[in-house]
C-alpha cells in the first residue's frame, strides 16, 4: 500500500553569471561588510537576458529526474512555485511540460513567493497520499532580478535568481510526515509588488514593479513566525527537538536562519546555510539548499529533515519529512 509521498531525487540550478558584494559596491552606496555582516550574503546569480524561469527551472528539473532515474513517461504532476513566471499565461508549468515531452498530466504553478516551494511540496504530497498522482515533479523557480531595482540598496543587496527541483514518488517507506501551510493577507503592504496585471499601471511598468519591503518589520515577522511553526510541526508529529537531523530553512538571511536554528536548539552544522552563495531566490531557495546538502553528502537516507519558508503575503509554512 502506498500511503507516503517520498523524495527520490533532488536538483538545482543557477545562472552562470555571479554578482558579488564587491561588484554592488560599484553601483550602489554599499559595502560587502554591511551586506555580509547584515544579511551573510556574499553573492547572488543573475539570469542573462535571454535566460528565463522556465530556463532555470528546466535545468533543476533535467538534474533531478536524473537523481531519481526518471523519465518524461514517469512524471504524471508537474507544480512550478515561482513569483516572476515566464508569461503570464501559459503557466510556467506548463511551459516546463512542453520542454520535458511530459504530456497530458496535470501542470500548474503555485504563487506564494518565498514559501512557494514548502507549498508546492504540501500540494504535491496531498495528490499523492489521495491517489491522485505518482510521480510528482516539484520546482521552485525565479528570476527575481527582473523585480528588483537596482539603484536601491536596501532590496537590491539581498535577492538572487535560481531554480531547485525534487522528484515526489508514492511509496510504502516514510517520506513526507505532515506540511503545515499558512497565510495571512493582512501585511500586504510589508512586502510587495505594487504593479501587476489588473491593477493600473499596467504589468510591472517602472517603480510599481519592483519589490518594496520593510526590512525591520519584515525580520521580526520572520523570526517570529518561524518559531511558531517550528512548535506546530513538532508537536503535530509528537517529537522533540533533537528528533529533527537537519533544518533546511529558506535562505533569506543568516541572522533568521540562526534566530529559527536558536529555538530548535540546533547547532549550525545542522542547519543547512547556502544564502551566502545565492542571497534570496525566493521559491527556488529551499530546494536549492536541500539539493546542495543531499549532493555533498551531508543529508543521508533516513534523516529527518525540517524545510520551513516565510515570504510575501505574508505566507509561511513547514514540511516534516523522511528523507
Ligand atoms: N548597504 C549599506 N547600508 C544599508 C544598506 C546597504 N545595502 N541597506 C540599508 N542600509 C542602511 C540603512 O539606510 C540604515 O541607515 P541609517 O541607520 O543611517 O538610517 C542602516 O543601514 C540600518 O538599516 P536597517 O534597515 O535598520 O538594517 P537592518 O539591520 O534591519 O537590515 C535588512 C536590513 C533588509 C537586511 C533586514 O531588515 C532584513 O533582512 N529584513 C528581512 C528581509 C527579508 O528577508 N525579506 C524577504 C523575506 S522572505
Amino acid at each position: 500500500m502506498n500511503c507516503f509521498a517520498r523524495i527520490t531525487g533532488t536538483g538545482s540550478y543557477l545562472p552562470a553569471k555571479a554578482v558579488t558584494n564587491h561588484d554592488l559596491e560599484n553601483t550602489v552606496d554599499t559595502s560587502d561588510q554591511w551586506i555580509r555582516e547584515r544579511t551573510g550574503i556574499a553573492v547572488r546569480h543573475i539570469a542573462s537576458d535571454d535566460e528565463t524561469t522556465c530556463d532555470l527551472a528546466e535545468q533543476a528539473a533535467r538534474r533531478a529526474m536524473e537523481a531519481a532515474g526518471k523519465t518524461a513517461a514517469d512524471i504524471d504532476l508537474i507544480i512550478v512555485a515561482t513569483t516572476t513566471p515566464d508569461k503570464i499565461f501559459p503557466s510556467t508549468a506548463c511551459l516546463l511540460q512542453a520542454r520535458l515531452d511530459v504530456h497530458g498530466c496535470a501542470a500548474f504553478d503555485i504563487q506564494a513567493v518565498c514559501t512557494g516551494f514548502v507549498y508546492a511540496l504540501g500540494v504535491a504530497d496531498k495528490f499523492i497520499r489521495g491517489g491522485g498522482a505518482k510521480c510528482a515533479l516539484v520546482v521552485g523557480a525565479e528570476t527575481l532580478s527582473r523585480i528588483v531595482d537596482w539603484t536601491y540598496r536596501t532590496t537590491c543587496v539581498l535577492f538572487g535568481d535560481g531554480a531547485g527541483a525534487a522528484i515526489l514518488e508514492a511509496s510504502d517507506e516514510p517520506g513526507i510526515l505532515s506540511s503545515h501551510l499558512h497565510a495571512d493577507g493582512e501585511y500586504e503592504k510589508l512586502l510587495h509588488v505594487p504593479g501587476g496585471v489588473s491593477r493600473k499601471p499596467g504589468p510591472l511598468e517602472g517603480d510599481p514593479g519592483f519589490i518594496q519591503m520593510k526590512g525591520n518589520e519584515v525580520f521580526r515577522m520572520a523570526v517570529n513566525t518561524l518559531g511558531r511553526i517550528v512548535d506546530e510541526t513538532l508537536e503535530a508529529n509528537g517529537l522533540e527537538k533533537s528528533d529533527i537531523d537537519w533544518l533546511v530553512p529558506h535562505q533569506a538571511n543568516i541572522r533568521i536562519i540562526s534566530a529559527t536554528a536558536k529555538k530548535l536548539a540546533m547547532p549550525m552544522e545542522r542547519v543547512v546555510v547556502t544564502v551566502d552563495q545565492h542571497g534570496n531566490t525566493s521559491a527556488a531557495s529551499v530546494p536549492l539548499a536541500l539539493d546542495t546538502a543531499v549532493r555533498d553528502g551531508r543529508i543521508q537516507r533516513g534523516e529527518t529533515l525540517l524545510l520551513e519558508a516565510f515570504g510575501g503575503g505574508f505566507t509561511w509554512g513547514s514540511v516534516l519529512l523522511k528523507f
